[in-house]
């Protein structure tokens, strides 16, 4: 017990004190966010019944256990199956450049989803977080709750134009290796960089509280409460960037503390550790030349190992992909 008080002590200054380096970091005058669009400032709507909506969307986002997580008192409720927030991925409430920015996003959809091989609709799209990110259930298109974070996604959308695209969507792009990433070396990189926070068995660091039903201060990386096997965040070229450009929590893309290869190697060691099952998986992309190169389960339309496809390296499989499109190969086709 006093471990764990001790620990939650020492990360909650980590935390306050890398809050600060980051705002250094702007104040130095490096890349700041884009000059053409702020952050609304959700403070100044009004007190009517959008501002109220849009207000309980972002209260959702940051702390979606409390609402509906797997713990919440009214079990008609309990539509998240861990006790995550949509936060603790898309950072800063959805407003962090390379942080999985949720801002400017109302107008691109629909769009095509390879995963589904469909358009889908924004609450299709949070509804596939719903079930891979948050391991739980789709939320009803029409609850309050879904109005609501589509509500306050639209907020952040405020002021973009149609067509128009922010920079800064996703986590990041950096160079790939031409070795497949390292889960043995990662596992070193981790015990140094993201232990103390995240818990050498990964599962994250409760508030002050016996249970988890209000919240992580840090959250799980692996294990039962964690996303599931089908995640964005369980692909190693996303959970890389992610590594790389926030942590440790409170890192920016401007500043990054790992290099390049810890980050693809500390990212190895995370997808290789346990974590929930999503059942019929083999559904996934129908079209399997759309699947990406990282897809950490099969069935693939090229001849590379699971191995391959969880560690890279990905160009190899990339080129056959193309190779077999150019080709207008018929083996990634599959009924649906
Ligand atoms: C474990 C991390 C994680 C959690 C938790 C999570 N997401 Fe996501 N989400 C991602 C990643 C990563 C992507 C980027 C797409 C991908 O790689 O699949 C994404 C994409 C999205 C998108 C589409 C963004 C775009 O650029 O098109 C929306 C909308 C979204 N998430 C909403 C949510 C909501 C709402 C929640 C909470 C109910 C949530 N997510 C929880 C990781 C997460
Ligand atoms: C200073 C404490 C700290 C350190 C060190 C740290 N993290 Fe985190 N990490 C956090 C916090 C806090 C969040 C959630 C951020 C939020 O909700 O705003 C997070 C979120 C994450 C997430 C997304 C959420 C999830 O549950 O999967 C990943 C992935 C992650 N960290 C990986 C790493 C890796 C890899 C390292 C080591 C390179 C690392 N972190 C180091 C505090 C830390």
């Amino acid at each position: 017990m006093v471990k764990q008080g001790l620990r939650r002590m020492a990360v909650a200054a980590l935390l306050a004190l890398s809050a600060f380096g980051a705002q250094q970091v702007y104040a130095q005058g490096s890349p700041a966010p884009d000059p053409f669009w702020n952050v609304p400032d959700i403070g100044s709507l009004p007190d009517d019944d959008h501002g109220r909506l849009v207000r309980r969307g972002r209260d959702l986002i940051t702390a979606t256990y409390a609402h509906i997580g797997p713990l919440v008192p009214d079990a008609t409720k309990r539509y998240a199956g861990n006790n995550l927030a949509c936060r603790n991925c898309h950072l800063d409430a959805g407003t962090k450049k390379f942080g999985n920015p949720l801002w400017g996003l109302l107008d691109q959809f629909p769009q095509y989803d390879s995963e589904s091989g469909q358009p889908i609709t924004i609450e299709q799209r949070l509804n596939a977080c719903m079930t891979r990110s948050m391991n739980g259930k789709p939320l009803p298109i029409e609850s309050q709750e879904m109005r609501a974070m589509v509500a306050y996604v639209g907020f952040l959308s405020l002021g973009v134009k149609p067509g128009e695209k922010l920079t800064g969507y996703g986590a990041g792009q950096m160079a790939e290796l031409d070795r497949a990433a390292d889960p043995v070396r990662g596992n070193g990189i981790f015990k140094q960089n993201c232990a103390i926070c995240h818990g050498t068995d990964g599962a994250g660091l409760r508030r002050s509280l016996p249970t988890t039903d209000l919240g992580y201060m840090v959250p799980p990386l692996w294990g039962p409460d964690s996303f599931n096997n089908s995640a964005g965040m369980n692909r190693l070229v996303t959970l890389a960037n992610f590594a790389h450009d926030n942590m440790p929590n409170g890192t920016s893309y401007v500043m990054p503390r790992l290099s390049v290869e810890d980050a693809w190697d500390v990212a190895a060691f995370v997808i290789s550790q346990p974590r929930p099952i999503k059942a019929d998986l083999d559904k996934d992309y129908p079209d399997l030349l759309q699947k990406p190169a990282d897809t950490p389960y099969g069935p693939y339309a090229d001849g590379f190992s699971l191995a391959q496809h969880v560690y890279g390296p990905f160009k190899p499989i990339r080129d056959e992909i193309a190779r077999l499109k150019a080709a207008g190969a018929v083996p990634g086709k599959r009924a649906p």
